[in-house]
């Protein structure tokens, strides 16, 4: 039996997600801008952004019981625009029923935030991200956190050397048999952090994105698949999601070939803003109630599917 199954059948408990929360301030174009021209976009708003607290907001809206463990600043009185966005997204996760008592506030310090532009003619969406001056997660954080009430952990991969130590200490803590067993899970997304791999040795679930499997030089998601088993231990799932190509999947030291599962597009995709993280809360949902892993690969495919047919997230409500 492995880690998912165990924990599966001993209780089907709260998720932890680890890692980024920020605004996202989206701007909806009719079409990619020229540089130095000067159009009007079709539409703007605001939404709560960051994978780890996007995957923790679908998570908690397909049912599951989920905290959030991040970063967040207490922006100083004379700091409006501070203000502003903290209250905005501690609103939004509140409305999304998503645990934030974790959370670790530090005085003084910038949210992150993103511009995204959204190209309306095929959803694509292109990301500047800001961040300066908030620290990150440290292990001393987390080692505040009671981690008995959680049977998964997931961890985007930022920050390596802390979220190894991080990762650690749940390995030990499994290693307990008077524990209950916490599934691990990974997430590899950006390309150029340095010593991401080593997050993968212990994973029961390794998830790597297109971006960072083609930076490191695979051309497909069934080769990325393929690579990334080397650094994961026996039994562990390995996923890669492909944009509109779809997902591959394969578990480690299983003799069933590497699968490719197809996306599921709706009639139109209008906002590709997040189909990643969506895709990563299908991924656990189903794992976590103990369906096979391409089963939840197609669950996770349909519900990104889904979610690239809408602006934001609300229609996965
Ligand atoms: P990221 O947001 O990390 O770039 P991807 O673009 O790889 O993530 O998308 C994750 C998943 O979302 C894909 O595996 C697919 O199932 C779904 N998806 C993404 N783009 C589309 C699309 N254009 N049509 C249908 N499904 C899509
Ligand atoms: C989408 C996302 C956005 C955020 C950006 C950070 O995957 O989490 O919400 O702005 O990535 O890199």
């Amino acid at each position: 039996m492995n880690n998912i199954e165990k924990s599966v059948k001993q209780h089907c408990g709260k998720i932890l997600s680890v890692g980024l929360i920020c605004v996202d301030v989206v701007s909806v174009a009719k079409q990619y801008p020229k540089e130095g021209g000067d159009s009007r976009l079709l539409g703007t708003h605001w939404q709560k952004g960051g994978n780890a607290a996007n995957t923790s907001a679908v998570l908690s809206m397909l049912g599951n019981k989920v905290d959030f463990f991040g970063a967040i600043p207490i922006p100083k009185k004379s700091d409006f625009h501070g203000q502003i966005c903290v209250g905005f997204i501690k609103d939004k996760m509140e409305s999304y029923k998503v645990g934030m008592d974790n959370v670790v506030e530090r005085a003084g310090d910038a949210l992150p935030f993103s511009t995204v532009l959204n190209n309306s003619e095929n959803g694509s969406r292109t990301i500047l991200h800001y961040r300066k001056g908030l620290e990150e997660l440290k292990y001393d954080d987390f080692a505040k956190i009671d981690i008995s009430q959680y049977s998964w952990i997931h961890f985007e991969g930022r920050n390596i050397t802390e979220v190894l130590k991080m990762v650690e200490r749940v390995v030990l803590y499994n290693s307990d048999d008077r524990h209950e067993t916490i599934t691990i899970s990974v997430e590899l997304e950006k390309p150029r952090r340095a010593n991401s791999i080593e997050l993968l040795t212990h994973a029961d679930l390794a998830v790597v994105s297109q971006d960072f499997a083609e930076f490191n030089g695979m051309s497909s998601a069934v080769e990325a698949v393929q690579y990334y088993m080397g650094s994961c231990k026996t039994g562990a799932a390995v996923v890669c999601a492909w944009g509109a190509a779809g997902a591959a999947s394969g578990v480690v030291g299983s003799s069933k070939p590497i699968e490719m599962t197809p996306a599921f597009p709706p009639k139109c995709v209008v906002d590709t803003l997040g189909a990643g993280d969506t895709f990563l809360a299908g991924l656990v949902h189903s794992r976590s109630r103990g369906h096979h892993l391409s089963a939840a690969v197609e669950f996770a495919c349909r519900l990104a599917g889904c979610k690239v047919g809408f602006y934001g997230y609300e229609a996965l409500r």
